[in-house]
Order: structure tokens, then sequence, then C-alpha cells
């Protein structure tokens, strides 16, 4: 039996404007996981149970462009392992669906990890990177690679598509408060309507992303130089930025002001947008009050993390 798990993920700037070639800032969320366990099973084929999903199935009943199917398959065809043999992928998550978590990311590296693991030729963290980068591309079609990437590194990143990965030094731990609408947005509804939108204004949205690149580099000489408390009218900024991109919702558009009149640093939805996740900056200590504050407008969900 082998047992792999992956964390979830928060982008803290730049999400959109990094899949047209800005940076952006991301960290791991370790309170949310997907744990992946692959054990012998005594019936020929690769049976999977993913019961939060309510998937329960063999892996020839899944099309071949199905993430999952193609996470499980990636690691055969790489190791050159054929037939498949008989084993039993179970796959367990605490992490939000379609929610700007990660979650899709986060299965495709635990799956990698365990299944490779099992067949006894565990996969590096670039095979596991650029592989899970593969799969994101069935997930929502023109990924900018940062998902994966903070999840298989589990580090905080700087990221910029196509280039080496940049772990980002923190020089003072902070603490962000997560808050999830409940609403699930699929990244690729909303990566889709900005390239819509891109394509009748491309000067307009290629000033907007510039804008939020600029941002993006504040916010990391802030984060290194350990003055935290920058961050917060950086993600309000970023913020605004993003509700000119048209991927803000009412529902986060309410939590954000939620987390300002409750006392936060600065607040700015994370990840796709559309419904999902935002979150909040605050300062030492408060970080229970303020998901109070969050769970009393509305938040499904709530994670306290301290980024460091
Ligand atoms: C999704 O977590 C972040 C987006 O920027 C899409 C991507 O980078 O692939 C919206």
């Amino acid at each position: 039996m082998t047992t792999s798990s992956a964390p979830g993920k928060i982008i803290l700037f730049g999400e959109h404007a990094v899949v047209y070639g800005q940076p952006a800032l991301a960290v791991p969320v370790s309170q949310v996981q997907v744990a992946v366990t692959v054990t012998e099973a005594e019936r020929a084929g690769v049976w999977i149970e993913a019961p939060g999903i309510r998937l329960s199935c063999g892996l020839d009943r899944l099309p071949p462009d199905d993430p999952l199917a193609a996470a499980i398959s990636a690691v055969f065809s790489t190791l050159g392992v054929a037939p498949p043999p008989a084993c039993r992928i179970e796959i367990q998550s605490t992490i939000p669906v379609a929610s700007g978590m990660g979650s899709g990311a986060a299965v495709s590296v635990a799956v990698l990890r365990a299944l490779s693991s099992y067949l006894g030729r565990p996969l590096d963290d670039a095979q596991v990177n650029r592989l899970a980068f593969e799969i994101e591309k069935l997930h929502h079609g023109t990924p900018s690679g940062i998902d994966n990437t903070v999840i298989t590194y589990a580090r905080p990143v700087f990221f910029m598509k196509g280039q080496p990965i940049e772990t980002l030094r923190v020089g003072t731990p902070f603490t962000i408060v997560i808050g999830d609408t409940g609403i699930a947005s699929p990244t690729r509804l909303t990566v889709g309507a900005v390239r819509a939108a891109r394509e009748a204004e491309p000067e307009r949205f290629g000033r907007l992303f510039a804008a939020i690149g600029e941002i993006v580099r504040h916010a990391r000489d802030a984060i290194e130089s350990g003055d935290a408390p920058a961050l917060g009218p950086l993600m309000d900024e970023n913020h605004a930025l993003l509700q000119q991109l048209a991927v803000s919702s009412p529902e986060l558009d309410r939590l954000v002001q939620a987390a300002r009149s409750a006392g936060a640093l600065g607040a700015k939805l994370s990840g796709g947008g559309g419904g999902g996740n935002m979150i909040a900056l605050v300062a030492p200590h408060t970080g229970d009050r303020l998901a109070r504050a969050l769970s009393r407008a509305g938040a499904r969900q709530v994670f306290i993390s301290h980024v460091a």
C-alpha cells in the first residue's frame, strides 16, 4: 500500500494576468489536502474510488481525456508499465472543488506520486510538475502552470509562465484568512471569458495585466523584506483590477467588503473568480475575529492560513 498527499493552494497576487506572461505569487494551504492511497487488488485492472465526486469505476470506463484517467495513464506510460497491474486507487479530498484552491492540480500531483511510488519508481518533483501541467490543460485549456507548480513544490512561489521556479522568501510570517463563497466556479469558464474580452479589447486588457504585474512585483518586495502590512493596499488594488477584468461577483465583493469593514488590512478575490474564494490579510492574532466576520457575511467555509 502507498499513500501520498498534496496541499491546496491560494494565489496571493496576479491571477489571470499570469496566463498572459505576468508574474504571480502563490502559497500552499496545508489545512486542506488530497490523499491518494494505492493498494493491490484481486480483480484485474485499475479500480478508482473517489467518494467526494461519487466516482467508483474501472479506469477503462473513463474517457482518456478525463483528468483523473489522464493522471493515472501518464504514470503507466512514463514508466513504460503495460499492462497496468491490478490495483485500487482511492482519492480523498478536503479541498473545495472549483473554488480557486487548486483541487484539480492537487489530485493530479497526489495520484502521480502515489501511483509511481506504488510501482516502486517514484517520479521526481520536476516530472510530477511537468505531467500535472499537461493534465491542467485538460481541466482548463490554457493554464499558466502556477497551480501545479505551487502544489508540487509546496512552497511559496514567485511564478512566471515558462520560467524556472523561484521560491519566495518570506521575510516576516503573516496571516491570511480565506473565505469561500461556496459557489463553484470552474477556472476554465473565467479564463475563457477573460480571453474573449481581451480579444475584443486587447489594449485595455494589456494595460490591466501590466498593472497587475506591477502589483505582484511590489508585493514580492514587501514579502521578502518583511513588510507584510504593505500587502493590504496592494490586495485592494489587485481586487479593483480583477473587478475590471470582470471576474469578481457580488458574493466575492460582499465578502471582500465585509473583511475590510471588520478590520482586514486588505482583501481580494483569489483564483479564477466568479465564485470560489477570497483572501484577507489580517494583523497578528486577529484571524479568528475576521474569520467570524466572514462567516457572518455568508462565507460557507473559512480557513486561517499562516504564510511563512
Ligand atoms: C487559477 O488558479 C489561476 C488563473 O490565473 C489561471 C491560471 O493561472 O492558469 C485564473
